[in-house]
């Protein structure tokens, strides 16, 4: 029912028209609603001017240590977001970092990449003719790092931040993660073309009109949004996405990605609008009166959810860089965190990143690792990415004699 696209536009008026009835003051929630979160806003933005990074970072070793303070928990789930620092050694990361360099280019991935450019028209808006971010899923270190203890330690803590448990059982296994396997990116110095405007992942016009994300947000749209906890498991797992390219078929406690290289701001990196109730704004933004009867704001079934100075300019007063991060160091952030990407990389060194999530052990979860196990044992793209399929040829690619019995298990080879 949710992939008939022509259907979109009635199905979205008769969405906001339900959602209407079903809060008849909706202008005078969202009144209130913007009150709070412009200043909330325009408090980040005067903070972070006065010298606060605001992105709340932890050592990883406290983390280890039990001795993360409560303060710093509770500005995670403030600003939904977290810098986890030296989960790996820099050593460690900076031998990755020169192994991917050399399995691309051993690879030809360049060459290749250009050949397949009908595949996608990426390539040919490239000035450099090098991709930034490149379709590969399946080398070692990515491997090595997916599967590594300390990134577990670390997801496992950043995951009971999540409400997890239920009357009925638990949401989601904290302690447990499933394989997202996602991609790189090497971004060069004076790259202008990776630029992404501010968005949310995870879904766009479903956050209306699908029932179990309406479920997730029924507070927000029953006008008693301060009750809503966007930390709560509950329904999270039971959304449903439209199938494409663009959207994550897994549930993800947190986005996120490990610095192979050191980037901050202007270095073509990270930005981020670090409030978690930005999506309480997004949501009701989108059913006021001036807002055509089959439009959210802009929001179109495939791609990412933007937030635009149209129609969310109060929020994006508070975009800002995440600070200086250092070879090992990890960045996470909510699925309902608005995100961006630097337009330009003004700084010296390659950025470099490997994508690595939190994709807890569920039900949804666990439906998704056959086939990404398929695809990884014949060397073919991630099932929820574009199937360039490059390493189907590539020398040096792992295979299921490099998994610890760790990734075994996040990856579905034996059950926990
Ligand atoms: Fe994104």
């Amino acid at each position: 029912m949710l992939q008939d696209l022509a259907d979109m536009p009635s199905k979205i008026a008769e969405t906001k028209a339900l959602l209407r009835r079903q809060l008849p003051n909706y202008r005078e929630v969202f009144a209130e609603v913007s009150r709070e979160i412009e200043q909330e806003a325009e408090e980040i933005a005067a903070r972070f001017g006065a010298g606060d990074p605001i992105v709340p970072s932890v050592v990883y070793q406290d983390i280890v240590d039990g001795r993360v303070s409560p303060g710093i928990a509770a500005a995670i789930r403030r600003h939904g977001c977290a810098i986890v620092r030296s989960v790996f050694p820099r050593e460690q990361v900076t031998a990755w970092d020169r192994e991917l360099l050399d399995y691309v280019t051993r690879n030809n991935y360049v060459e290749k990449a250009k050949a397949k450019s009908g595949l996608d028209n990426y390539f040919s808006k490239l000035k450099s003719g090098r991709p930034q971010i490149y379709g590969i899923y399946w080398s070692q270190p990515q491997i090595e790092a997916r599967q590594a203890a300390s990134i577990a330690t670390t997801r496992t803590w950043l995951n009971t931040l999540w409400e997890w448990d239920g009357a009925d059982g638990p949401y989601f296994v904290p302690n447990r993660d499933c394989t997202y396997a996602d991609r790189i990116r090497q971004r060069e110095p004076g790259d202008n073309t990776l630029g992404l405007s501010p968005h949310v992942d995870g879904g766009t016009i479903e956050r209306w009109i699908d029932e179990g994300y309406r479920h997730v947000y029924r507070h927000v749209f029953s006008g008693e949004w301060r009750k809503h906890n966007p930390w709560a498991g509950e329904g999270r797992t039971e959304t449903h996405e439209i199938p494409s390219p663009a959207v994550c078929q897994m549930f993800r406690t947190y986005q996120g990605w490990t610095a192979l290289t050191q980037q901050g701001p202007g270095d073509g990196t990270l930005r981020l609008v670090p409030m978690i109730n930005a999506m309480t704004y997004m949501l009701l933004r989108a059913i006021q009166d001036d807002t055509p009867d089959d439009d959210l704001c802009g929001a179109e079934a495939g791609r990412a959810l933007l937030a635009s100075e149209k129609w969310h300019g109060p929020l994006l007063k508070a975009l800002i860089p995440i600070p200086v991060v250092q070879p090992g160091d990890t960045v996470w952030w909510h699925p309902d965190v608005i995100h961006a990407v630097e337009n330009e990389h003004r700084g010296s060194g390659y950025s470099s990143v490997i994508y690595i999530g939190s994709a807890p052990d569920c039900a949804k979860n666990r439906k998704y690792l056959p086939n990404q196990r398929e695809a990884f044992l014949n060397g073919r793209s991630a099932p929820d990415f574009a199937a360039e399929d490059y390493e189907v040829e590539f020398e040096g690619r792992a295979a299921e004699a490099d998994l610890s019995p760790l990734g075994r298990k996040q990856m579905g080879f034996e059950s926990w």
